[in-house]
């Protein structure tokens, strides 16, 4: 019998993990709180249509991730976003247009990951609260008093956090996760009947609560019928803030975009709000993923190189590879 490796989080970073090691051809079995994949770069299905909450779009700047998104573009997964982008400072709107090269799930976010779960056991719906190492091999037990096992190794991909608590047969790792800090972002979505009088399809925002928003549907493949925002509240402005309803969190946010957006915003017809606990981790770091190998436990995610898609996704390569390593 061979022993599967287990993999906690169905993110980007676990998928690239589980991706890399089935293709070395090791069996991997996943584990994900969530009811489906893509962790922050999901998309919430909503009355107004799949709405891209977290991940807004992505950059590819390594070699390794700019082939690794061609596959998925011929996958049809991705396709490039050519957003109207603007720029506010100082109480001025102003077009930014730039070169750079932007990438989106089509027909949501989320059609990455789901691709990327083909023949891929995951268990959704089941977080996990302890990992421990028997005589030879490795135990998960979730939140629900289930254990699952054994497994010869096992990968954790969530966020440094969450990470923490199931590194603690291995302090030194977990020390490691434990400094990491994550920062929070407010998420609100409006949708309106009539296309607001604007062209702008996205926009960077300075010194002001918000940070970005995005008109969602001018993202190649959506279909939806209203003309949906996602808008993005700063770090700084989300941890103050951290303890409102989400009513009044959309109130404020919605407030804020009235403001600046530089055209008349009627009242959405159609509002959410999520909060993001862990949306991204303060500051980069270059280990890549942390292992111990000896032991057979490994951890990985965007918090290991940088709070991107393709960081979180060239961790899961790392942790692969090292994983990798130490079997032959
Ligand atoms: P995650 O996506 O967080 O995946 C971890 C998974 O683990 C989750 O699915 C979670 O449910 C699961 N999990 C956690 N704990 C447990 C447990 N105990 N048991 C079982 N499962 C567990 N990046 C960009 O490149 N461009 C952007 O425009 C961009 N915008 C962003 C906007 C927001 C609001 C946010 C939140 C993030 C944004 N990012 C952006 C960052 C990007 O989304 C992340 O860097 C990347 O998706 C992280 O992937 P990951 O796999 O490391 O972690
Ligand atoms: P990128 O190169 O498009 O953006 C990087 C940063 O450069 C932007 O945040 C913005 O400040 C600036 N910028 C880029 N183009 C601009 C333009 N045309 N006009 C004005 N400013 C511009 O993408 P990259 O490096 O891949 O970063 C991804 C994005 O994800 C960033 O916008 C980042 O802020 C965002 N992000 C958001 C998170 C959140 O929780 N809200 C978490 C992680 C990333």
């Amino acid at each position: 019998m061979t022993v599967p490796i287990a993999i906690i989080g169905a993110g980007i970073a676990g998928l690239s993990v589980a991706q890399a090691l089935q293709k070395a051809g090791q069996s991997v079995h996943l584990f994900d709180k969530g009811h489906g994949s893509g962790g922050r770069m999901a998309s919430k299905r909503s009355e107004a249509g799949a709405l891209d909450l977290g991940a807004q779009y992505f950059t590819a700047r390594d070699r390794r991730f700019v082939e690794q998104v061609q596959h998925w573009v011929a996958a049809g997964w991705a396709e490039q976003w050519k957003p109207q982008l603007y720029n506010y400072r100082d109480g001025e709107l102003t077009p930014s247009p730039d070169e750079q090269t932007r990438w989106v799930g089509v027909p949501r976010m989320s059609a990455i990951t789901r691709g990327l779960l083909k023949d891929v056991t995951v268990n959704f719906g089941c977080r996990i609260a302890e990992v421990f190492r028997g005589k030879q091999y490795w135990h998960l037990q979730d939140t629900e008093g289930c254990s699952h096992g054994p497994y010869s190794r096992v990968v954790i991909a969530v966020p440094a956090p969450q990470a923490t608590p199931l590194l603690a047969s291995t302090p030194k790792l977990a020390a490691v996760a434990a400094g990491v800090q994550m920062e929070p972002v407010w998420a609100v979505a409006l949708a309106f009947q009539t296309p607001l009088d604007t062209p702008m399809q996205g926009c960077f925002v300075q010194d002001k609560p918000l940070d970005w928003l995005a008109r969602n549907r001018s993202k190649p493949g959506r279909d939806e019928q209203l003309d949906t925002w996602v808008l993005h509240a700063t770090s700084d402005w989300s941890r103050q803030h951290i303890d409102l309803t989400k009513e009044q969190v959309i109130e404020q946010l919605w407030g804020e975009f009235a403001e600046l957006v530089g055209c008349v915003v009627p009242a959405p017809t159609f509002a959410l709000a999520h909060r993001w606990l862990y949306a991204r981790p303060s500051s980069n770091h270059e280990w890549g993923a942390l292992a111990d190998a000896d032991q057979g436990l490994y951890a990985c995610g965007d918090w290991c190189l940088s709070g991107r898609v393709e960081g979180a996704w060239l961790s899961g390569q790392e942790a692969a590879r090292r994983l990798l390593e130490h079997m032959e």
